[in-house]
Formats: structure tokens, sequence, C-alpha cells
């Protein structure tokens, strides 16, 4: 028997409300040997769908989420015009046959009332932690309620948002949650521009200038490789490149260790350097791991 044809007849279901998520999860495990979660805000591309693909291949139940969550922008970003298309996803993913979408409403997920909050330590300081505050802390308070909801044994996480995944590792580890954190690799545009949701709001300018980031970072990488080990060198090289591109205005450069995101000034393998940017209306984020391939 193969892992679809485990698959339970309910596929491409939309859920909304949170009781019927628990009471589905929990059919799933009875009948399911592993069940997937992979957390979204929809407005899927191939970086979500990548996921999706190896959380099919590796458990026997699969569950999507989108939910643009509220909690996770300041009232300064861009909640409202966050692209949101759920039928076009929901066709994106009818070929994986997810065994639920799982899709609620905002008010559904932080009704009247709503008072607590999971609160990230030191990985979520820096970086992102740094340039957007309370943004950790609406990540790890919307995936602790869909890993309470779904109880899912293995979870899908992108390292495009390679902050993210620390404080969520970290949180699983500290709360004893028991769900393996599964972390896939950045999926690019042909010319290096990490797929993202937000690219949605690049004009052909910007679209054009933005695979600079990724070129800089390149550049450090290939720094790394020839032996430079200082974080400021590496850093350097980022700035450099970007400050040829003036429709890309960096916010931060930094190298960090991959756990606990915190700067290094000397580089080591496995190290990561990370960068914000701005590219017309757009704040993107990228990164490499150093000494990777
Ligand atoms: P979202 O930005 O929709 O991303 C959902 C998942 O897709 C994240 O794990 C992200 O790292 C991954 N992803 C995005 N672009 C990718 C790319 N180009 N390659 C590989 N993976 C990519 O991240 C969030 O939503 C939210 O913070 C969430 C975890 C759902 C909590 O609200």
């Amino acid at each position: 028997m193969t892992t679809a044809d485990r698959r339970l007849p309910t596929a491409n279901r939309v859920i909304t409300s949170l009781p019927e998520m628990s009471a589905l999860a929990r059919g799933l495990r009875t009948q399911a040997r592993t069940v997937a979660l992979v957390p979204t805000m929809g407005a899927l591309h191939e970086g979500h769908l990548s996921l999706v693909r190896r959380a099919q291949a590796e458990a026997d139940a699969l569950v999507v989420s989108i939910f643009v969550n509220p909690v996770q922008f300041s009232p300064s970003e861009d909640y409202a015009r966050y692209p949101r298309d759920l039928d076009r996803d929901g066709r994106l993913l009818a070929p994986f046959a997810p065994d639920a979408i799982f899709a609620p409403e905002a008010r559904a997920m932080y009704p009247e009332g709503f008072d607590t909050h999971v609160e990230p330590g030191r990985a979520a300081a820096a970086l992102e932690g740094a340039m957007r505050p309370g943004h950790f802390r609406g990540v790890a308070t919307v995936v602790l309620k869909l890993f309470n909801l779904v109880a899912p044994d293995l979870a899908y996480f992108g390292q495009k948002d390679l902050q993210q995944v620390a404080v969520i590792r970290r949180m699983v580890e500290d709360f004893n949650l028991g769900t393996r954190v599964v972390v896939c690799p950045t999926v690019r545009e042909p010319d290096g521009l990490a797929l993202s949701s937000r690219n949605a709001y690049l004009e052909a300018e910007d679209r054009r200038a933005a695979p600079v980031l990724y070129r800089s970072l390149r550049a450090a990488a290939e720094r790394f490789q020839a032996g430079e080990r200082r974080a400021a060198a590496l850093g350097e090289a980022v700035q450099t490149m970007i400050a040829g591109e003036p429709r890309v205005r960096l916010d931060y450069v930094m190298v960090a260790s991959q756990d606990s995101m915190q700067p290094v000034e000397q580089a080591a393998s496995g190290d990561a350097i990370l960068l914000a940017a701005r590219v017309g209306p757009a704040r993107l984020i990228d990164n490499l791991i150093l000494g990777a391939a």
C-alpha cells in the first residue's frame, strides 16, 4: 500500500472551525501513522508547495493551514494588503490531496478575550526580531495554537525564514511539544530571487533589481569559501554589492549562529548570513548557510 492509498477520503476539505479541525486531527491520528502539518499564510507559491510535497511524501496524513496571522504583523505592516486567494490556493493544493486545508477566520483563532501569548527568548532578539518587535511572539503564538489543534508528528518550515525556524525549534524543545521540525531548502527563481508571497508587490524595475540580494549573499559565501572568517568582512561584501543597486536599501546583514540566532564575530561552517532589504514597496529577507555547497 502506498502512502497515498492510506489517505482518508477527505481530500481537499477546507475546514474553518477549530473544533472540527481538532476532531478531524484526532481521527487522522487514530488511522494514520504520522500526521504532517505545513503552516502557511496562503498566496501559495512553489516554495510553499515544496514543503507540501515533502510532507506528503514523508507522512501518512497531511494538513495544510492557511491563515494570515494578524498578531505577527505590526500596525504599520502589510496585514490588510497581504495577498489572499483561497480558491487559487485550493487548486494548487489539490494535486497533493491534503486530508484537510485548515483556513480559520481571525476571530475564531483570536476570539474576544484572547489574552495569552508565547514570548520567545534570545532566538527572537536580533535580526527580524529587532526590526519587527512582537513579530516572533505572534508567530510562536499561532504556531503553538496550530500544533495544539492538529498535534502533528511532523511540521514543515522553509529555510527562507531561518530565524523563524530557530524560534520554533526552541519553542518545541522548551514546551516539550514532541513535534519534529523539518526544514526545507529555499526555492528560488532562476535568477536567484527567493520565492515569496511579497514578491507580488514588486514592480518590473524592482523585480529586475531584487536578485542582487541573493548575488550579494553568494559573494559573501564565496569569500567564506576562500578563507575569510571575519563576519564584518563578509557583511561588507553584501553591503558593497547592494550599494550598487539604488532601488535596494539594506535593513541589515548579519552572520549568526543557526541555533541561537546570535551574531558571531568569527564565522564558522554552519553559521548563517542573513539579510533584510527594502525593494520598492516590499521588504524581503534571505539567507545562506556558510560552508554549504
Ligand atoms: P509563509 O510566509 O506563508 O510561509 C509558510 C512557510 O513557507 C514557511 O515555513 C516559509 O519559510 C516557507 N517558505 C516561504 N517561501 C519559501 C521559499 N522560497 N522556499 C522554501 N520555503 C519557503 O512563514 C509563515 O508563512 C508564517 O510565519 C507562519 C509560519 C505560517 C505562521 O503564521
